[in-house]
């Protein structure tokens, strides 16, 4: 039996098990024996019963503000670093380990009856993130929002164009998303922010590999936009928080802004900011066929009578935008 001093043995270790090299986050709770190395100072209770895990521009910043206001509902700490959201299971911040993660909860009050939850808008289309989210916190709640996709499509488009990106400002959106593979670098990155976060299903069926379809809830982000008090009760009901708090008492309609806010003092409306709920354009109609990549295409089926190209290495359809909407 030999041994080594702990960096040599790491590096040893990781020589003869090199697919252990990335790190995959468990709850040391669930696990007796790591449990029982598991400093005392410490707790599991500080990790989400629930994620909020988008895609951009459905709705969720609107879902999540609803959620914070419920009074057995409480988000993380806003992070600094990625614009208020964490992004831990998505990118480098993973590399963090779990108490970092731990870190942007508070210490819940009861940890049975209040609900923990968090909110990246970029987990739905992460291909790391299920995996991960899972093997942390294996009973979550996961809730998606989806729209239109085209819709979404539109929405971050016009999102970009608020921001000045030169591609968005210098195309239109049936251009962004018609162009071909030989467009600029910048028209591109445009264009797969449009589209790749709205194949929905492509992303689900990554997440019902690692989560059962009964922790899922697909939320209709038409139906929270036009009546949030309902897709509220829903949400409840799914996520199992008691007693059901009616919301009708803390939303409003704003006329001007043309949303659901909160009801402040006075009946007042506050609402999302400026960014949320944007005042642009309608979709153009007058523009003739206009296509839209929607669809993945199975590799072997028929493609005769359909326009298909290639996007993200998959193959995908194209169907016509103005039928979708
Ligand atoms: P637009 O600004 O294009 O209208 P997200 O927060 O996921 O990025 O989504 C932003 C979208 O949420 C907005 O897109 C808006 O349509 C929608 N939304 C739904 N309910 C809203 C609300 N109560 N207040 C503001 N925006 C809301």
């Amino acid at each position: 039996l030999q041994t080594l001093p702990p960096v040599q043995l790491a590096e040893k270790y990781f020589t003869i098990f090199p697919e252990e090299r990335d790190p995959l986050w468990q709850n040391p709770c669930h696990d007796k024996r790591h449990k029982d190395i598991w400093s005392k100072e410490k707790t599991c209770d500080r990790l989400p019963k629930f994620l909020v895990i988008g895609p951009q521009k459905t709705g969720t910043t609107a879902l999540y503000s609803f959620l914070t206001l419920h009074p057995a509902i409480t988000s993380n700490f806003p992070s600094q670093f990625t614009f208020e959201e964490i992004q831990f299971f998505s990118g480098s911040n993973y590399q963090h380990g779990i108490d970092w993660y731990m870190d942007f909860f508070p210490f819940p009050s009861n940890a049975s009856t209040d609900f923990l939850f968090e909110k990246s808008a970029n987990y739905l289309d992460s291909d790391v993130t299920p995996r991960r989210a899972a093997a942390l916190l294996p009973r979550a709640k996961i809730l998606v929002v989806l729209i239109n996709p085209v819709d979404r499509a539109y929405s971050w488009y016009q999102h970009q164009r608020a921001h000045q990106d030169p591609a968005a400002l210098n195309y239109t959106f049936h251009q962004v998303v018609s162009v071909g593979l030989d467009s600029s670098p910048e028209l591109l990155t445009l264009q797969h922010r449009c589209l790749v976060p709205g194949a929905y299903a492509m992303h689900l069926d990554r997440w019902l590999r690692h989560y059962p379809p009964s922790q899922l809830l697909v939320v209709d982000g038409a139906v929270l936009r036009s009546n949030p008090v309902q897709v509220m009760e829903g949400v409840q009901r799914f996520l199992g928080v008691t007693p059901i708090f009616n919301y009708t008492q803390v939303l409003v309609f704003d006329e001007n802004k043309g949303f659901w806010c909160h009801r402040v003092e006075g009946g007042r409306p506050k609402c999302l900011g400026k960014s949320k709920g944007r005042k642009y354009p309608e979709m153009a109609v007058e523009v003739p066929p206009c296509q839209i990549v929607l669809f993945e295409l199975p590799v072997a089926a028929p493609t005769a009578g359909l326009d298909v190209v290639e996007v993200a290495g998959v193959q995908w359809t194209l169907v016509n935008m103005q039928s979708m909407t």
